[in-house]
């Protein structure tokens, strides 16, 4: 296959341009920075990856690229939960996943030949939060910023349909893969500080980063994956669970709590992402029959931790 990424400089994004290359498909990087990108990718190690330099939310030369290309993941978008929602930030978590997805299906439209699948991420933010209600792929949409911004995601990947394009969206949990969240978790824990961050009530609907990129393989790759999926484990745990099991990994104490006021003083508005969770189940992706790598939150931190 030729698969174009946005986003593929990132957590995720980098680990599936080394699982194409793994097995000998080839990647269309499209980045803001293609400097950057060529140290990530170098073309001694990642012959097949090709790069192309874009602006996310304007049309331009860049789309022309996807002419030829079998599939489209689109992973771009502003960082959430690093730093405080300025009305700025706001603006640029908001205009880089609606306007940068509708870039990608005007892309997708002027192709010739078309990529047949979009595989585009959204988050389960999209539920709202929620520390009693379970919610699948059916349950309705919830409030606050962070479900309007995946609403507006979600709408913009939906005109891929009337392409005939085949559409999967993935509403990902908390990845968790050794840097992205669990890296500014770990240190507490081997200071002997590591706790429960807020009251812990709170759900942590998570997914180990090779579950995740192994679901977005199988939904370029199967036809018959097609609509909206959980990407999140079977087995979601809240935030106290969470920390106990960090401290039983980790062989260190978990009782130190993080008072939820020390985040929003640094977070603001953004320590909702941590602060509240939801339990999310990943209904229909069981359906199809995904076989999980990491289904309990313990083998995936042991993984994470000491492979
Ligand atoms: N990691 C998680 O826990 C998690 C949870 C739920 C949902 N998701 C979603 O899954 C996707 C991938 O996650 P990730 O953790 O791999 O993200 P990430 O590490 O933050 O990387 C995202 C990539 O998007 C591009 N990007 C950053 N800011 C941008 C902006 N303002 N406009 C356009 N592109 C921008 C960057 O690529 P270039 O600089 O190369 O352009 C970056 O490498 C994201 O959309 C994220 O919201 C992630």
């Amino acid at each position: 296959m030729k698969v174009a990424i946005t986003g593929a400089t990132g957590f995720v994004g980098s680990r599936l341009v080394e699982r194409l290359h793994e097995s000998g498909d080839r990647v269309l990087v499209l980045t803001r920075n293609p400097e950057r990108a060529k140290r990530v990718f170098p073309s001694s190690t990642f012959p097949n990856v090709e790069i192309v330099a874009y602006t996310p939310t304007e049309s331009g030369e860049w789309q022309k690229s996807l002419s030829g290309c079998d599939g489209v993941v689109n992973l771009a978008g502003e960082p959430l939960a690093e730093g405080r929602w300025t009305p700025e930030r706001k603006q640029a978590i908001m205009d880089s996943r609606k306007i940068g997805t509708q870039r990608i299906v005007e892309a997708i439209s002027q192709a010739n030949p078309k990529p047949t699948v979009l595989v585009s991420t959204s988050a389960i933010g999209y539920y709202g939060t929620s520390e009693t209600a379970t919610f699948d792929e059916s349950s309705a949409t919830g409030e606050g910023f962070l479900a309007e911004v995946c609403q507006a995601w979600e709408a913009q990947a939906q005109k891929a349909k009337d392409l005939g394009v085949r559409l999967v969206i993935l509403r990902v949990g908390i990845v968790l893969g050794m840097g992205g969240a669990i890296a500014k978790m770990i240190p507490p824990f081997k200071l002997f500080a590591g706790g429960p961050i807020g009251s812990g009530r709170q759900w942590f609907s998570w997914i180990h980063r090779e579950d995740l990129v192994n679901l977005i393989l199988a939904s370029l790759r199967r036809s018959d994956i097609e609509g909206v999926y959980n990407a999140t484990a079977p087995n979601p745990v809240r935030m106290s669970d969470f920390s106990h099991t960090m401290g039983q990994v980790l062989k260190r104490p978990s009782w130190l709590p993080v008072p939820g006021f020390a985040l929003e003083v640094l977070l603001g508005d953004a320590a909702v992402v941590v602060l509240e969770g939801q339990e999310v189940v990943p209904k229909r992706t069981l359906q199809f029959g995904f076989e999980y790598q990491y289904p309990n939150l313990k083998s995936a931190l042991e993984n994470i931790l000491f492979s």
